[in-house]
């Protein structure tokens, strides 16, 4: 006889672990749909437990609070309003999955918790397939973009989601963010990739997220998707001068990203490196989203033997630079680093009662 509560599916242990992302280019392209190049990385959020019941409880080892999420999202209302706040993402997620059974246990992450490398994805994603979320790397990806756009109600593209349930290994991934076509780039052997964490904390990103997503929606009712404008010189119709830079970076930046797949496809660093600098000074310049704490610690890391590019990565506003540099590089002991590898996409696994 099932235990109390245990509802359909109920009883199964899981454990769902699913990726951090870094973006190596292809920043604020993703929500129009623009070329983005992600890898998810070996740094994971995982998520252990046992379905049954009809609420989502989850604890977690390094935040504080709990989880309790009813599965009928009717009991709840709004995951805007669910506390403790990692909690948002948890009830968004069980809103946009509608599992059979709760599931009660624990999250645990080796990422930076709110530092850029889309730890909240990672929880979508994790959450997500412990609930039992059957479909594609693809579908998973959108349910969970969605969940995070309900939890946090920032207009979020598909990059983050889609890195951390698609992620190969060893690879990068060129993602086509209108026709939502995956193609694995691998990176050169003598690539290595470190991310940075600038120390600021990302502030205020949501709301000036959203209005950069407006201003470029804004341009594309003048001059057409900006995906398909082939160069700047198609902006000169776009009579405000600040709305003509957001787009303009829009335009450089899907020019960098299919011109950095190549570079890498070449084994040319020193190219991957110099478009990644561009890259920053288009976000800098044109897009806006740049801080001066991110740019002098751009700058730094340029200046350090072995760093072939650097640039901010993810929203912006704060959090986290990334760097292509040459195998045995060192950076300073005061910076906050992480080396990362390109890793494989989440993944689930389901043990049955009387299993072994
Ligand atoms: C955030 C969003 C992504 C993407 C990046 C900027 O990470 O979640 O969809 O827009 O910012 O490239």
């Amino acid at each position: 006889m099932a235990g109390a509560g245990v509802g359909r599916g109920g009883g199964v242990e899981v454990e769902a672990v699913a990726p951090g992302r870094v973006n190596l280019i292809g920043e604020h392209t993703d929500t129009t749909g623009g070329l983005v190049l992600p890898m998810a990385i070996d740094r994971v959020t995982t998520v252990t437990g046992r379905r049954g019941g009809d609420e989502v409880r989850l604890r977690s080892v390094e935040v504080a609070g709990e989880a309790v999420v009813p599965i009928d999202p009717a009991a709840w209302g709004a995951p805007s309003t669910v506390e403790p706040p990692w909690a948002r993402y948890v009830a968004a997620v069980v809103a946009e999955v509608r599992p059979a059974a709760g599931l009660v246990g624990e999250v645990r992450t080796s990422l930076p918790v709110g530092g850029g490398l889309s730890s909240s994805a990672a929880l979508e994603v994790a959450v997500a397939l412990a609930l039992g979320f059957e479909g594609p790397p693809l579908a998973l990806a959108q349910a969970c973009r969605r969940a995070e756009q309900r939890a946090s109600g920032v207009p979020c593209g598909i990059m983050d989601q889609l890195a951390s349930a698609a992620g190969v290994q060893g690879s990068a991934l060129l993602v086509d963010c209108h026709d939502l076509t995956v193609v694995p780039v691998a990176l050169p052997a003598e690539a290595r990739v470190v991310v940075v964490d600038s120390g600021q904390a990302r502030e205020l990103a949501g709301s000036a997220y959203a209005e950069r997503v407006a201003q470029l929606h804004a341009v594309e009712e003048v001059v057409g998707p900006l995906r398909l404008v082939a160069s700047p010189d198609e902006l000169a119709r776009v009579d405000d001068r600040v709305l003509r830079g957001r787009a303009r970076h829009v335009v450089t930046e899907n020019a960098r990203v299919r011109a950095f797949v190549a570079a890498l496809a070449a084994g040319d660093l020193a190219d991957a490196g110099a478009l990644l600098v561009a890259s920053h000074t288009s976000l800098r310049d044109d897009l806006e989203v740049s801080t001066p704490v991110l740019d002098a610690l751009v700058e730094r890391l340029l200046g350090l033997p072995g760093v072939r590019g650097a640039r901010l990565t993810g929203a912006g506003f704060g959090g986290c630079v990334v760097a292509l540099c040459d195998p045995g590089t060192e950076l300073p002991d005061d910076l906050d680093a992480w080396w990362v590898s390109p890793a494989a996409g989440a993944h689930v696994e389901e043990r049955r009662p009387g299993s072994t």
